[in-house]
């Protein structure tokens, strides 16, 4: 089925025409009978198959979601077929629509159940919270769908099941159906039958992913029929709407970054000075980005700093200007979750004791109906064509903060901009350019991957990109220390600064894994959906590079990219290699790259099929045969990958089947060569 990639490789290989030291060539193969296909051809000679130019398979960390109809029998019994028919399309219509506007993917129907995929094939670094939420919206749109119905007597509720782990996903033989396998979708549809009506099951791996806005309670350990190990299980009990943070994790000494801080109380005495100021922060994910803005703001030189601080979030926020509410929201210091019919007298009392309003003034009014709005309650802003309501908000702010500088200093803070709503960017622009006299210092952080109309590019007086780099290795000696202790040795900082590049989320994350086993070598969970989610984003050329890379291993020189896409019959161009060096994904050194932490290079692999990887580490061993200058132990690490990668899945259409037998001999040669030249 996906052997066509491989295909193509093999038939370069052969094309070449080269006598290879060792035969590790092979046709390209039918991967319904595994016997040799012609070049180009569209059905396989001997079984008929057809030859498809499928999406590729991949390994992936998915969150499945099952869930299943209580009540649809007793419904059958009823009411005449064709009712039952349209009533459960009607149902499931809501049903998908929920698992979509979470970024979730309906895998298959099945009757009265449907079973959905979080993280396939893109990946969000929340699957885990993304899949949840989607439940407890499932069986809030269905209870609300069966109480509209008039002739529905009987209870109609859903059973769900979640359930996480890495599944193989691709298309099925012969379909162009897209699906997921492995155990990982067997427990879920377990839990699914565990479950009681309108409630959600959840396995402990995707407990240990959420966030813990997700509350849950522990069941049981379970056993899940079937397998050997109990699998703990957990319930879905709500959710616990908080303000987003604007504040990352403090429990870690703050190291490094010492210019950037420099120039923010630089810029920070200025403001406080009567001046006006745009700083964007921007880097990776887990760079420091909400860590190093928040230790700056404690450091502001002047007592009466007004700060506004808002979050964007990256779904399931039907209010755009959620942002600028939260921060307004925090500022008048209202409580979460107050009961709309008493938020209008409480802003009043809020603004006449917060902000010097007259409980006459005319302005008064016009704060409650924007905030109002702001907040998405009903408003007399409702009432006017939406530009206008859209004008009279943005004046609504403006003259909100122009207020404000009027006591002082004010700082608006908004983080993670890359999620931010077209509104929220223009109205920044607005508020940067109407307020470049006053005393505003605007201040914002953002993935560095985004691309936004931000900072504006002319016309205000200080603007500051703030990029951030890698934390140097003496910063992240320290951050180890602090977490594994003064037993952290400099092996152990050298691995972990070599794995996670120098990011200080990475960093800390992998040592507190060390400190807890020091012996383990694996990804966090988290830390692999957020780079999965990462390397989904890139366009296909460059995630193929990066995959093409993954496969060479840590580092190499360029060319040999070139030569494996040539191989792959990918597109190649030198400007994608810049710009992943650019994202710094990779680091270019002369004509050579090398991969900027190795957990990147892990995830690219780890997606990889083990079939996959197994194709192209023989075909690399066979195309590195080829050069009079490639070390033999380099090959015959390629070509002892794809013969461990056989051990573990059988026969592999592409590779030889006797490819151990060569690694054998290839190693062998390696070394009486490194004896010989006194190595
Ligand atoms: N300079 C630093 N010294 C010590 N710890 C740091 C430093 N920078 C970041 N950290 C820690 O690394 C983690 C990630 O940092 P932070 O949340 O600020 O990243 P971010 O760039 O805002 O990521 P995201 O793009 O996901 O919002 C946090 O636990 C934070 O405390
Ligand atoms: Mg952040």
């Amino acid at each position: 089925m996906t052997i066509v990639t491989l295909a193509s490789h093999d038939a370069v290989v052969v094309r070449l025409g080269v006598d290879l030291p060792y035969d590790l060539r092979m046709m390209a193969s039918c991967a319904s009978c595994l016997l040799p296909l012609p070049d180009q051809a569209r059905f396989c000679p001997s079984c008929g198959h057809e030859v498809m130019a499928v999406a590729a398979e991949e390994r992936r960390v998915v969150t499945v979601v099952f869930a299943d109809l209580v009540g649809y029998t007793a419904l059958s019994e009823h009411l005449d077929p064709e009712r039952v028919k349209r009533l459960i399309d009607a149902a499931f219509e809501r049903l998908i629509s929920d698992i979509n506007s979470f970024g979730g993917r309906v895998d298959k129907v099945l009757g009265d159940g449907i079973v959905a995929l979080f993280g396939a094939p893109v990946a969000h670094e929340d699957d885990a919270d993304r899949a949840i939420r989607a439940a407890m919206q499932m069986h809030e749109s269905l209870s609300r769908f069966v109480h509209d119905q008039a002739d529905l007597d009987g209870p109609l509720q859903l059973r769900i099941g979640i359930n996480t782990g890495e599944v193989v996903v691709g298309s099925v033989s012969g379909t162009a159906d897209y699906t997921a396998m492995g155990d990982v979708v067997n427990v879920a549809a377990r839990l699914q039958t565990l479950a009681p009506p309108n409630g959600t099951f959840i396995g402990d791996s995707t407990s240990v992913l959420a966030s813990d806005e997700i509350v849950r309670e522990l069941v049981d350990d379970v056993d899940v029929r079937g397998r050997s190990q109990t699998e703990r299980v957990w319930r879905v009990v709500g959710r616990q709407r908080r303000l987003p943070s604007v504040v990352s994790r403090r429990d870690r000494p703050f190291v490094g970054r010492a210019t950037q801080r420099e120039l923010l109380a630089s810029v920070m005495t200025m403001v406080a000075g009567g001046r006006s100021a745009v700083v964007s922060v921007s880097g990776e994910a887990g760079s420091g980005k909400t860590r190093l803005v928040s230790e700056a703001l404690e450091d502001f030189p002047s007592r009466n700093l007004t700060l506004f601080a808002g979050v964007c979030a990256p779904y399931g926020e039907n209010n755009v200007w959620s942002p600028i509410a939260t921060a307004l929201f925090r500022r008048l210091d209202l409580a979460a979750g107050v009961p709309p019919d008493q938020l209008r007298a409480l802003l009043r009392n809020k603004a006449v004791e917060l902000y010097a309003f007259d409980h006459d003034d005319s302005q008064l009014d016009r704060f409650v109906e924007g905030t109002l709005h702001l907040m998405g309650y009903p408003s007399d802003l409702d009432r006017i064509a939406p530009a206008q309501s859209r004008e009279a908000l943005f004046t609504y702010i403006v003259d909100g903060l122009r207020r404000r500088t009027a006591a002082g200093p004010v700082v608006l803070w908004i983080d993670d901009l890359q999620w931010a709503d077209v509104l929220i960017i223009e109205l920044l622009q607005r508020i940067a350019r109407s307020l470049a006299d006053r005393p505003l210092l605007i201040i914002t952080a953002q993935r560095d991957d985004a691309d936004l109309a931000w900072p504006p590019a002319v016309d205000h007086p200080i603007t500051v990109r703030m990029p951030l780099d890698p934390l140097e290795r003496g910063e992240a000696a320290r951050l180890v220390t602090s977490v594994v202790g003064d037993t952290a040795t400099e092996a152990l900082i050298d691995q972990l600064y070599e794995r996670s590049g120098g990011n200080p989320l990475f960093l800390t994350e992998l040592a507190e894994l060390a400190k807890a086993n020091p012996t383990s070598t694996a990804l966090p969970g988290s830390l692999r959906a957020l780079i999965a989610a990462r390397l989904d984003r890139l366009p296909t050329s460059q995630r193929s590079i990066l995959d093409n890379a993954a496969v060479l291993g840590a580092s190499g020189p360029i060319d040999a990219l070139s030569k494996f896409a040539a191989e792959m019959h990918q597109d190649f161009d030198d400007s994608d290699v810049e710009i992943l060096a650019d994202d710094g994904l990779i680091e270019l050194d002369g004509s050579n790259w090398r991969f900027r932490s190795d957990v990147v290079r892990e995830v690219a692999y780890q997606t990889l099929t083990k079939l996959v990887r197994a194709q192209r580490h023989a075909g690399t061993a066979s195309v590195m045969a080829h050069s009079p200058i490639i070390p033999m132990d380099q090959i015959a690490h390629h070509a002892a990958s794809a013969a461990e990668l056989i051990a573990e899945i059988g026969p592999v259409p592409g590779v030889a089947v006797n490819i151990t037998d060569q690694a054998v001999a290839l190693l062998r040669d390696a070394a009486r060569r490194s004896i010989d030249v006194g190595a």
